[in-house]
């Protein structure tokens, strides 16, 4: 369906977003205001986590064709490189006002259909800034976007209903399972996600119980893969705080104000899990010092 894909925004999401096109043989040009993120994404996406050489060590992928995938990403710090994408994903940090300024460049610049990243800004409100709503969409990816197949589609009310419907089909034909949602404050992922995460937050705040104990409750007890505060640290302690001050501000709805402790360890630099967020002091785990409830349960050879 597309030739060329346009990133903007080249931090945790934005990297990963970029490595999944590129593993599926697309061309794509990542963008970034910060020189030294692009520098990051890139040796992420060469020997991170979720990287090309992890795949290699793992005997998924040869070395050359790590050395493909990185070839097929160029980097830069101007719009204007995104002319020719066909596609561009808008990976910018949760902040409706940044989030319109960096859309209304770009829209002026290229006539691509554009997919926000954004996990609760709404679509409309995002699409005023573009030059034609109906080719802008949410396409919300999660972390790590490599090897999440779920994508939440959002539309808006002027997206193009073909054009959802099209999106659907093609990120199926790349192996991603999308969902649709209409436009909505946090859709519905992050709604969802968002509650549970505030309730665990406050749950550490009263002294209810240990980070591990309260992700080890809803993995052995509701069977999910990794519990809400271990989310967190991976989503990234100041991005999911942006979310919150997002939520609270289209809304005006105390539920979504954000917990003080959350406040507090992204003031005092806790921004989430080290090994996807580099600079950070750590995120929960680190701060109240545990194994993470994951590491503890493969550990025990139970999951
Ligand atoms: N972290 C997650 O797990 C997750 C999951 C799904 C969706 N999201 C959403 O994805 C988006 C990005 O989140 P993230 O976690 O990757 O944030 P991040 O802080 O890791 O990265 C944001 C990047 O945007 C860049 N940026 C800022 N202003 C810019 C500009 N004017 N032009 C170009 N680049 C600019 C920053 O330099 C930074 O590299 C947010 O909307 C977030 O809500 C995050």
């Amino acid at each position: 369906m597309f030739k060329h894909i346009g990133v903007v925004g080249f931090g945790l999401m934005g990297t990963q977003i970029a490595q999944f096109f590129a593993q599926q043989g697309y061309e794509v040009v990542a963008v970034d205001s910060r020189k030294e993120a692009l520098e990051k994404g890139m040796e992420t996406i060469r020997n991170g986590r979720f990287g090309v050489m992890k795949l290699v060590e793992k005997g998924k992928i040869s070395e050359s064709d790590a050395e493909k995938v990185l070839s097929r990403i160029k980097t830069s710090l101007s719009y204007v490189d995104l002319k020719e994408c066909d596609l561009i994903i808008e990976a910018v940090y949760e902040d409706l006002d940044l989030k319109l300024k960096v859309l209304r460049e770009v829209s002026e610049i290229c006539d691509a259909i554009i997919g926000s990243n954004t996990s609760s800004i709404s679509i409309t409100k995002l699409s005023s800034a573009v030059k034609d709503p109906s080719k802008f969409l949410g396409i919300h990816f999660f972390n790590p976007a490599q090897v999440q197949k779920l994508v939440e589609l959002v539309e808006g009310l002027l997206t193009d209903k073909k054009l959802i419907l099209e999106i659907k089909d093609w990120l199926s034909k790349l192996g991603k399972v999308p969902i649709v949602v209409k436009d909505s404050p946090g859709f519905a992922t992050t709604r969802l996600g968002l509650i549970l995460g505030k309730e665990a937050m406050l749950m550490l705040q009263e002294g209810i119980a240990s980070p591990q104990d309260i992700d080890i409750a809803m993995m052995l007890g509701y069977g999910f893969a990794m519990g809400p505060i271990e989310t967190g640290d991976l989503v990234g302690l100041d991005t999911r705080l942006r979310i919150y001050e997002a939520m609270f501000q289209m809304t005006k709805d105390p539920k979504w104000a954000p917990p003080k402790l959350l406040v507090q360890l992204v003031d005092a630099g806790y921004l989430g899990d080290p090994s996807v967020k580099p600079g950070s002091k750590g995120g929960v785990y680190e701060f109240y010092r545990q194994e993470r409830a994951t590491q503890l349960l493969k550990r025990l050879g139970i999951r």
